[in-house]
């Protein structure tokens, strides 16, 4: 159910610079990729927005720590690696916002003014924990005590640090009530439900108002009226998803009119790390500046490393390019979205990654495919055949076809990537069925059986035809490739979701050719 008059708007956290990229980052936007391009291939407009978030404490140490002043450590980072990433695991991001940039710094400043205005910031004193790799004000309970004594961040592992300062406050305590009853109404809004517990109950707990500037360093976008005070670099970066979009913004202007279009977000796709800053503070901000709430926050599980997050601060992360180099940007797509359920952790392992490769792609999809084009090639000088009568065994396939397709689309768009694949797999899986049991390469032997093997070849195809277009969001170059090599281009088709399970699409005589191997067998890494 998507309103025609506003684009479907997902967006991915905008990461920290402190370092370069790893593969738990790449999850988080892989994912937002492959429900944006699935949108995208319904026929919906779509924007999909991702980014950095440059400054802050945490920011600031790691180019102090390289010898650069923050914002070339940013611009370095930035260009040599969170920019590439996204063509190594081949996401198509309509936008990349980084908070360093004019169009986010000067529609925050005039954001706060306005809360400010409005009474939502008040200036107060705050002196309590702080963790710079979570950029948090933690609550007590929030802490773990090692052997020492020292109270730790459960998440970074690292010792707190004391914050006294006197700041700018946000009366995030009035909103406790209407937050409570916004979840009540709309449970949708936070999945998966078990993030919904997590939040109802620390919502439940009651809210304190948050401090939202810092006076200590500088890197960060000076609070308008007290240029003494830099913003809290969360008040800075969740706003980047209404900055990015024309927050503010002149009804009338190209920004204002880009806003109307796409505000608010469908989905704010996050880690469970962050889900109380997305479910909690941001639609409180979002409320005091009386703007519609965003659809629903995902928070998804944790790539973890012998068990803990595998994290940028603790130098555990895996690149995507290791992954890729080896088994390509489809594969790595395919993998993390089938192997892991979204919303539960995951441990990554070559072991794993390699025996799916193999068994389901390049043994149950690539086979499947190179096969049938071989005997398109043999059979019918690489000419579709046309089919004839079907039998019970075309048409259950052409029957499968249409419940899987279905199947696939309400769990896809359900954040249940890996039921959404398995679903197309099934399908996968019962063409290479079909393909055993009508033993085309024993009907060809006698001639009298033509029109049966035209059939079998046609039924082949036109699935083939179909598994392109189900997993065009997931492996978007291979199935790009097969749609061609199939003769859909030939036959006029237009690469999309609607009417996928249509019967019959491909046009008889069309060229069917052989793809270069889509899933080349791969030797065992070293490091198995
Ligand atoms: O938190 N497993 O940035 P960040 C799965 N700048 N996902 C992981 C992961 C792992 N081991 N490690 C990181 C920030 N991620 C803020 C966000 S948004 C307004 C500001 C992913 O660089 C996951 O999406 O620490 C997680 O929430 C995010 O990266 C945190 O990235
Ligand atoms: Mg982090």
């Amino acid at each position: 159910m998507t309103d025609p008059a506003k684009a479907f708007y997902l967006t991915t956290p905008i990461y920290y610079v402190n370092d370069a990229p790893h593969i738990g980052h790449a999850y988080t936007t892989v994912a937002g990729d492959v429900m944006t391009r699935w949108h995208r291939m319904a026929g919906e407009d779509v924007w999909f927005l991702t980014g950095t978030d440059e400054h802050g404490q945490k920011v600031l140490r790691s180019a102090e720590a390289n010898g650069l002043s923050p914002q070339e450590w940013a611009d370095k980072l930035v260009a040599d690696a969170w920019i590439p990433v996204l063509e190594t695991i081949d996401a198509a991001n309509d936008d990349f916002i980084r908070t360093t940039q004019p169009r986010h710094m000067e529609r925050v400043q005039r954001f706060l003014t306005q809360l400010k205005d409005q009474g939502f910031i008040v200036e107060g004193a705050y002196e309590g924990p702080y963790c710079v790799g979570c950029e948090e004000f933690k609550l007590a309970g929030d802490l773990i005590t090692n052997d020492a004594g020292e109270q730790l961040c459960p998440i970074h592992s690292k010792p707190v640090e004391t914050v006294s300062e006197t700041n700018w406050f946000f009366v995030l305590s009035q909103f406790t009530d209407k937050l409570i009853a916004h979840y009540e109404a709309n449970p949708q809004a936070i999945r998966p439900e078990s993030a919904y517990n997590e939040v109802m109950s620390f919502l439940r707990s009651g809210l304190q108002d948050l401090s939202i500037s810092r006076s200590t360093f500088d890197w960060g976008i000076e609070v308008p009226w007290d240029p003494s005070q830099v913003v809290y670099v969360w008040f800075d970066a969740l706003l980047n998803y209404a900055t990015a979009v024309g927050l503010g913004d002149d009804p009338s202007s190209e920004g204002g009119k880009k806003f109307a279009h796409t505000w608010p977000a469908d989905v704010h796709v996050v880690g469970k790390d962050i889900l109380r800053f997305h479910a909690v503070i941001w639609p409180a901000m979002l409320m005091a500046a009386n703007l519609p709430l965003p659809g629903c926050v995902f928070a998804h599980g944790w790539l973890l490393v012998g068990g803990e997050k595998m994290s940028k601060s603790k130098l555990t992360g895996i690149s995507a390019d290791s992954i890729v180099n080896l088994v390509g940007s489809d594969a790595f797509r395919y993998y993390f979205m089938r192997a892991i359920i979204f919303g539960q952790d995951g441990s990554f392992s070559w072991e794993d990654l390699v025996a799916r490769y193999t068994s389901e792609l390049a043994n149950g999809l690539g086979n499947l495919a190179s096969r049938s084009q071989a005997m398109v090639g043999k059979y019918f000088d690489g000419l579709l055949p046309a089919p004839s009568e079907y039998t019970a065994a075309d048409l259950s396939l052409q029957e499968l076809l249409a419940s899987v397709s279905a199947i696939a689309d309400e769990k896809i768009r359900n954040f249940d990537f890996q039921g959404g694949i398995l679903a197309v797999k099934d399908f996968i899986d019962a063409v290479n069925l079909y393909v055993t049991e009508q033993e085309p390469w024993v009907v060809a032997k006698d001639e009298a059986n033509t029109e049966r093997l035209g059939t079998i070849l046609y039924t082949i195809c036109d699935s083939l035809r179909a598994i392109s277009v189900l997993y065009a969001a997931i492996m978007p170059k291979a199935m790009g490739q097969l749609w061609e090599h199939i003769g859909a281009v030939e036959s006029g088709l237009t690469y999309t979701m609607s009417g996928v399970a249509t019967w019959g699409q491909l046009k008889p005589g069309v060229a069917i050719t052989k793809s270069e191997s889509m899933f080349p067998r791969i030797e065992e890494p070293e490091s198995i």
